[in-house]
C-alpha cells in the first residue's frame, strides 16, 4: 500500500471503531440480515468438512457465530481491524473461538483453515491489494477447503477476483426490500 492508501485505511479503522462504539452496526443483528448469515451457514454445512476450522476475515463482533450451532466447528478465528468490534465479540465467549485485532491487508494466519470467509469485507480491501490479499489467504486454505464470499448488491471490482477459482455455488439472497440483497459465492482452489 502506498502512504496515501495507508492513511485512508487508518482513517477507515478510526471510523469503524467510532461506529461500533455508537451502535451503528447493531443493524447487523436485524432480521433482514438473517438470510445472509443463514446462507453462509448452509454453505459451510453443505460444502465444508465436518467440524471445520473457520477463519472469518472482517468478523466484526462475531454475528456469524451467533448463527452457527454450538460444537458445529472445531475452531473459529474472527479477525477485524476494529478493536472495539473485537472487544464486543470477546465478551460473547463463543466456544472454541478466538477473536483478534488485525488488518486484512497485512495479517498472516498462523495455520491453515478448512473454511475462509469474506463476509461483507472484501470490498474494503484497497484496490491495489485485492489480488495479493486474496492469494495470501488462499495459501492458508486447506486443499479441500472452501472460500465463502458475501458481497452487498453488485460490489464493483470484487467478483472478478474470484473468477479463477472453482465455483461450487452462487446465490442471490433477496429481501422484501428491492435494493437490499447480497450475492454469496462458495469456491474451492
Ligand atoms: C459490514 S461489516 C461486516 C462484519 C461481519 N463480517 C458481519 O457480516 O457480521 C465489515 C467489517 O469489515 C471490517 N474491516 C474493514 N476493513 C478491514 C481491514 N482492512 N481489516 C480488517 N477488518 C476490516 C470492519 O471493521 C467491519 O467489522
Amino acid at each position: 500500500m502506498n502512504i496515501l492508501d495507508k492513511f485512508h485505511n487508518w482513517r477507515r479503522k478510526q471510523r469503524w471503531d467510532r461506529q461500533y462504539k455508537n451502535g451503528r452496526w447493531n443493524s447487523l443483528k436485524n432480521p433482514i440480515e438473517a438470510s445472509r448469515y443463514h446462507t453462509i451457514k448452509d454453505f459451510i454445512i453443505t460444502y465444508g468438512k465436518d467440524q471445520p476450522s473457520i477463519l472469518d476475515l472482517g468478523s466484526g463482533e462475531g454475528v456469524l457465530n451467533e448463527y452457527l450451532e454450538l460444537n458445529s466447528y472445531d475452531y473459529f478465528l474472527g479477525m477485524d481491524f476494529s478493536k472495539v468490534s473485537i472487544e464486543k465479540a470477546k465478551t460473547k465467549k463463543f466456544p472454541n473461538s478466538d477473536f483478534i485485532t488485525a488488518d486484512i491487508h497485512s495479517y498472516t494466519p498462523k495455520r491453515k483453515y478448512d473454511v475462509i470467509i469474506f463476509n461483507e469485507a472484501f470490498y474494503y480491501v484497497q484496490e491495489s491489494e485485492k489480488e495479493n490479499v486474496l492469494n495470501r489467504f488462499l495459501s492458508y486454505l486447506e486443499d479441500n477447503g472452501i472460500l465463502i464470499v458475501s458481497i452487498y448488491r453488485e460490489g464493483s471490482t470484487c467478483w472478478e477476483y474470484f473468477n479463477n477459482l472453482l465455483q461450487l455455488n452462487h446465490k442471490v439472497v433477496t429481501t422484501n426490500q428491492e435494493k437490499t440483497y447480497w450475492k454469496i459465492g462458495v469456491y474451492k482452489k
